[in-house]
């Protein structure tokens, strides 16, 4: 049967405001302070992954709700112009399009948030057919979209019924319970992607080794996301390893694992070795990494030689 996408994600829709500064920590009792830099740009980290995986050529959809505001807007254009096919993102007028604000000093930040929209798609907003239309489903913000948490192993498992590959990209706990039925929710996944502190968090266990002995068994394909030092993958009891060299200075990291999960399954999707499929996240995950925000260093296909003799343009 023919897909219409390659990719269909779940929308955890938001905006990021960064302040950046080199002294960014606000003081309370009313004391006003100048910032030297903002940007107001599309957050979301399955947002921010699939303009990445759009710009790399692959069909990618997405399926949630932004707010009735001018957020909505500027993620709705975002996504269109990189490609997106939003005829599944409803514009909500009971929801205000979730925000965060990053203060960035140096090479660290704290954020706030009021999720919105980001987390209110629910399974009952899923059906069969809109699932039926892809080649695979990336599931990312685990934890983040508790709408569908409760439902997270039932939604992995349908899209293998209906045929589909998966991939599981957990990010961050914001509750840091990391409450799911990991075992379980594992049967369904093909392609997992933790950072090494999310490999460990999910596992519940204190070393780093034994996630990756638990979680290698587990899945077809394990990769781990190891910031500056790259990354690793795991098949078939291969390991590959890919180096970067650091990303350019000025940048705040925002971003960088979700452009690296589309660089890496417009790989695999693709056919490609891991290596290459790594080889191509890591570039999309440092050229990011160096940049303001999630979406303005991500390459393109014609960036990447490794891509263009493949499949659709
Ligand atoms: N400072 C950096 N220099 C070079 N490459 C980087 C840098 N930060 C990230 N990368 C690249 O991006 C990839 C993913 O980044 P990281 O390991 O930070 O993922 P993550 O923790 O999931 O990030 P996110 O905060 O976006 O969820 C790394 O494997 C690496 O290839
Ligand atoms: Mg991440």
């Amino acid at each position: 049967m023919t897909k219409t996408y390659d990719i269909i994600a779940f929308a955890d829709t938001c905006v990021d405001l960064i302040l950046r500064d080199d002294d960014i920590a606000p003081r309370f009792g009313q004391v006003e302070k100048t910032v030297a830099d903002y940007e107001l740009v599309m957050g979301g980290s399955c947002c921010i992954f699939a303009t990445q995986a759009a710009k790399l050529g692959l069909k990618v959809a997405l399926l949630g709700t932004v707010g009735d505001d001018a957020y909505g807007e500027l993620i709705l254009d975002t996504l269109s112009a990189a490609g997106v096919d939003i005829q599944y993102l409803r514009m909500d007028k009971t929801l205000r399009t979730g925000l965060t604000v990053h203060m960035v000093q140096g090479d660290d930040r704290a954020m706030l948030t009021y999720p919105g929209s980001s987390t209110t798609l629910t399974a009952a907003d899923i059906c069969d057919d809109m699932l039926a239309g892809a080649r695979h489903l990336h599931y990312g913000s685990l934890f983040l979209q508790t709408g569908l948490l409760p439902d997270c192993v039932e939604i992995l498992r349908r899209a293998k019924e209906l045929g589909l590959t998966t991939s599981l990209d957990s990010n961050w706990d914001p509750a840091e319970a990391w409450d799911i039925d990991l075992e379980e929710a594992l049967t369904s996944v093909d392609v997992l992607l933790p950072n090494e502190q999310e490999a460990q968090n999910l596992c519940g266990v204190v070393s780093l080794p034994e996630a990756l002995r638990y979680l290698r068994g587990r899945v077809p394909v394990l990769v781990l996301k190891r910031g500056v030092e790259g990354a690793s993958a795991w098949t078939k009891g291969i390991e590959a390893v890919q180096m970067v060299a650091e990303a350019d200075a000025g940048g705040d990291g925002i971003g960088a694992g979700d452009s690296f999960d589309a660089g890496f399954l417009a790989g695999w999707l693709n056919g490609l070795a891991i290596p290459d499929c790594l080889s191509i996240a890591c570039r999309c995950g440092r050229a990011v990494a160096g940049r303001v925000g999630g979406v303005k260093g991500q390459p393109y296909r014609s960036d990447l030689p490794e891509l263009p003799a493949l499949g659709r343009d």
